[in-house]
């Protein structure tokens, strides 16, 4: 497990962003939705797209690729051709700074 990775400031994520940081070799993509802040790794489990970019539908993300979907809030796969759900990170704010890491 490796530390907390600083994201940005809360002021710059606002409702419907994302942002990407790298926790070593994981690529994490960190969205806002509608003030509550979620974390994934940012490769679609059907073929290795990245998730970043993708339309939001609530709490869904869409893989621009194929058009796969997921939960933010589990991973879950809510629209296929993925079958497998993607990796979901915590999340902390401290002092107005977001965080997440990889903690498998
Ligand atoms: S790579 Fe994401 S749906 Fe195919």
């Amino acid at each position: 497990m490796t530390d907390w990775v600083p994201v940005c400031s809360v002021a710059e994520l606002l409702p419907g962003e994302f942002r990407v940081v790298w926790d070593g070799d994981t690529a994490i993509a960190v969205y806002n939705v509608d003030g509550e802040y979620f974390a994934i790794e940012d490769t679609c489990t059907h073929d290795g797209g990245e998730l970043a970019g993708g339309e939001l539908h609530g709490f869904e993300v869409e893989c621009p690729r194929h058009g796969a979907r997921f939960d933010l809030r589990d991973g879950s796969v809510t629209a296929p051709p993925a079958m497998m759900p993607i990796e979901v990170f915590p999340v902390r704010v401290e002092e107005g700074t977001i965080y997440t890491r990889d903690d498998r």
